[in-house]
C-alpha cells in the first residue's frame, strides 16, 4: 500500500522581519498564501528510511537525512515509538531554487504521508507542532490556502481570500542562502520596527483585488536579497517592463514572483522574463490553492 500526498508551493505576499532575537529567529509578520505549483510525496513501506525523487531539478534535492522529508518521518516516527521504515518518493514540480518553499512542502507531505500509512492518528495540533519543529515556513505548507505567521512564522492565523491571483514566477540560477539573507538584513537595517500586517494588504486579500494587492505586495528581506545577488534586479525590471502589476522578491529568494491580471497576462510575462535571459525559467500558476492533500489511500 502506499499513499500519495500533495502540497503547493508558496509566495509571501507581505514578510516584515523584525529585529534579530536572542535566538537568532527574527519575529516576523508573514502573510502567506500558497500557489498552484506543486511536489507530490509517496510513502510505501519499505525495510528502512529511503528518499527518491523524480522531476526536472531532482538533482539539485539532497537524498540524505538532511531532506525535511526524512526529518519529517524520523520525528513522526520517534514520538509514536517506531522505526521509520518508509521510502518517500517526491515527485518534485515545485522550482527548486529558493524562495517558493519546496523543502517545507516535502516534509509536510512526508508527515501527512506517513501519518497516513503508519495509522499515527496524529492530531492537527501534533502535526503543526512537529511542522514547526521541522521549520519555520512548514506549518504552513500543511495548512495551506492564505495565512498570516507570526512568531518566527510558524504560528498561523488562517486568512479568508476573496479571489484568484494570477502569478508568475522567474526561478533563478542558484540558491540563495536563507540564514545569509537574514544576516545582511541584520547588516543593512540596524534599526527594524516590530513587524506588522498591513490592514491595506489583508483588505485586498479579503476582497480579491488584485490591482490593490499589487500596491501592498512588500518584502524586508529584498534589500538584503538584492545585494548579495544585485542581478535579481534586472529580473524584476523585465516582469514588471513585460505587463505585471508588480513584481517582488519571495521570500529570502532568489526566486521573483510577479502578479498579473489573468492567466494571458501570466503567459505573456512568463515568455517575456524567459525571453530577457535574466532567468532560468518561469512558471505561472494561482491562488490560493489548498494545503497538504491525500490523494490515494
Ligand atoms: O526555520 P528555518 O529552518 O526555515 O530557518 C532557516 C534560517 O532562516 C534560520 O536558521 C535563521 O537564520 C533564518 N530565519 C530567521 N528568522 C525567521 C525564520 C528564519 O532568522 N523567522
Amino acid at each position: 500500500m502506499s499513499i500519495t500526498v500533495r502540497v503547493p508551493a508558496k509566495v509571501n505576499v507581505q514578510l516584515a522581519v523584525g529585529p534579530a532575537r536572542p535566538d537568532g529567529f527574527h519575529d516576523l509578520a508573514n502573510v502567506f498564501l500558497a500557489v498552484s505549483l506543486h511536489d507530490e510525496v509517496t510513502a510505501t513501506p519499505a525495510d528502512e528510511l529511503r528518499i527518491t525523487c523524480s522531476g526536472p531539478d531532482a538533482g539539485q534535492v539532497p537524498l540524505d537525512r538532511t531532506n525535511l522529508a526524512a526529518r519529517a518521518a524520523e520525528l513522526l516516527a520517534a514520538r509514536h515509538g517506531i522505526e521509520p521504515r518508509v521510502h518517500l518518493h517526491i515527485a518534485k514540480d515545485i522550482p527548486v531554487a529558493g524562495g517558493m518553499a519546496g523543502g517545507s512542502a516535502d516534509g509536510a507531505g512526508a508527515l501527512l504521508a506517513c501519518d497516513a500509512l503508519w495509522g499515527t492518528g496524529a492530531s492537527r495540533a501534533e502535526l503543526l507542532d512537529i511542522c514547526a519543529e521541522l521549520g519555520s515556513d512548514v506549518p504552513f505548507s500543511l495548512v495551506g490556502g492564505a495565512a498570516l505567521g507570526t512568531g518566527r512564522g510558524e504560528r498561523l492565523t488562517e486568512l479568508p481570500v476573496g479571489g484568484t491571483f494570477h502569478w508568475v514566477f522567474a526561478v533563478a540560477d542558484g540558491g540563495l542562502s536563507t540564514p545569509a539573507v537574514y544576516r545582511e538584513f541584520d547588516r543593512i537595517t540596524p534599526d527594524a520596527p516590530a513587524p506588522a500586517a498591513s490592514p491595506a494588504l489583508l483588505d485586498a486579500l479579503r476582497t480579491g483585488d488584485a490591482t490593490a494587492l499589487a500596491g501592498a505586495l512588500a518584502n524586508d528581506l529584498q534589500p538584503a536579497a538584492l545585494s548579495l545577488r544585485p542581478s535579481l534586479a534586472a529580473t524584476l525590471e523585465a516582469g514588471t517592463r513585460a505587463g505585471a502589476l508588480a513584481g517582488l522578491v519571495s521570500g529570502s529568494g532568489p526566486t521573483t514572483a510577479f502578479l498579473v491580471k489573468d492567466p494571458e497576462s501570466a503567459e505573456s510575462v512568463a515568455a517575456a522574463l524567459i525571453a530577457s535571459g535574466t532567468c532560468r525559467t518561469a512558471r505561472t500558476a494561482v491562488s490560493p490553492a489548498p494545503g497538504a492533500t491525500v490523494l490515494t489511500a
